[in-house]
């Protein structure tokens, strides 16, 4: 184990996993939905309640400006944690969801019909559903990228896909329901060499590891910061600096204007532009926390023992007759998700709970694929963060064993 990775000092900084469900200590395993939060992020957000509270920008008082502040600095974080070039590509958002949202509703103003958007099989929702909003307002194409029976994307298919046609290419980078972990770099290459701008959904991305949007070389990439151990209802799209010069704003409000008249608006720069009303100032503030830490830990040992734990649990799982994985690409982040034969996914979910074990089960806001490989009354998964353990695996793998003979 690495100086800087310390599993059970790592867990303690985590309070809610120190606790009993059903009489069993808990094994926290509902990851990709959302991870558990560190001291230091509650820390931030209840010191930022009380002593700082005050709204942001508007305010000449000393709480205004300390609040002012930390909002900015939050942005600094997000900058860094992503390695874009400037902090003023970063825009505050409630998350994913609303991230793509507003490429969907700035971009899309671009868009006629016919343009096409091209996006995977592996897609969760919210980077289909804006789309489809698009297709029925503007009569847009909506195109997909297979996905093979591993769960793999089958990029093979992709140099077809591409039409004179296509605007815009929108990915996961991480599958939430499936684990799948994308080659965004080499899509956003082939993208780039056709003048194609890229979005990436980077929901299940950051939580195991460092990102890099210059590397990946992506238009657009979204985060959500509940599923990277800072609160929820607040996340960032990362946009290119051309873009936010170019897009028209996606909400009207204070906050985002240099001036109004009854005749005429003029717009803030970015990111200001996109920030219309009161953000979740607090959420920012805790953002940055977990970024902050996030960015302390070592990633190498960790990407090790998060491998480590996925093996185990596939292992062992594959082990149990009548279940069958859904979703085994060679490259995958710790989510493991399965169906039983004559078992319902919600069913042997229930009984794990019993057992202290959380688990995501149905289908995970990902329908399309979950009907394509076979799961469509979808499936139980489990999801792995950082601070889950060999012996919370095993737990898992007595439980679902336990399940199984009970509704057998
Ligand atoms: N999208 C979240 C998940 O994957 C809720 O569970």
């Amino acid at each position: 184990m690495s100086q800087r990775f310390n599993l059970r000092a790592l867990r303690a900084e985590f309070p809610a996993l120190d606790q009993s469900v059903n009489g069993q200590p808990l094994v926290y395993l509902d990851n990709a939905a959302t991870t558990q939060k560190p001291l230091c992020v509650i820390e931030a957000v209840t010191h930022f309640y009380r002593h700082d509270n005050a709204n942001i920008h508007r305010g000449v008082h000393a709480l205004s400006a300390r609040a002012t502040e930390q909002y900015e600095a939050a942005r600094h974080s997000v900058q860094r944690a992503l390695n874009a070039a400037a902090a003023e590509e970063i825009v505050f958002v409630r998350g994913v969801t609303e991230a793509i949202n507003l490429v969907a509703s700035s971009f899309g103003q671009r868009l006629k019909a016919g343009d096409e958007i091209l996006i995977s099989a592996l897609e969760h929702h919210a980077n289909i559903v804006p789309w489809h909003l698009l297709r029925e307002r503007l009569g847009i194409v909506l195109t997909v990228i297979p996905v093979n029976d591993d769960g793999s994307l089958d990029l093979g298919a992709l140099p077809q896909l591409v039409t004179p046609h296509t605007r815009l290419i929108a990915v996961n980078h991480v599958s939430n329901a499936l684990g799948t972990l994308n080659p965004v770099a080499e899509i956003c290459a082939f993208a780039r060499t056709l003048g194609i701008p890229t979005l990436i959904d980077g929901a299940q991305g950051l939580p195991h590891g460092p990102v890099d949007v210059q590397a990946i070389g992506c238009d657009f990439y979204a985060l959500s910061g509940h599923k990277v151990f800072a609160p929820s209802g607040v996340g960032a799209l990362y946009a290119r600096r051309p873009w936010l010069d170019e897009l028209p704003p996606y909400q009207g409000g204070g906050d985002m204007i240099e001036s109004v008249r009854f005749d005429a608006v003029r717009y803030a720069p970015p990111p200001a532009k996109f920030e219309a009303g009161t953000p979740n100032i607090e959420g920012a503030i805790g953002l940055k926390a977990a970024l902050d830490w996030h960015r302390q830990q070592d990633w190498c040992a960790i990407a090790a023992h998060e491998s480590s734990l996925l093996a185990q649990a596939q292992e062992g799982l594959a082990a149990l007759p009548g279940l069958r994985l859904i979703g085994q690409a060679e490259h995958k982040a710790p989510v493991i998700s399965f169906v039983i034969d004559g078992t319902h996914p919600h069913d042997i979910g229930t009984l794990l709970d019993a057992q202290g074990i959380a688990v995501r089960t149905g289908q995970h806001c990902a329908m399309p694929v979950l009907e394509q490989l076979g799961a469509p009354q979808g499936t139980v998964r489990a999801s792995f963060a950082l601070y889950n353990t060999h012996d919370e695996v095993e737990a898992l793998l007595r439980a679902v064993h336990r399940a199984h003979r009970m509704l057998s």
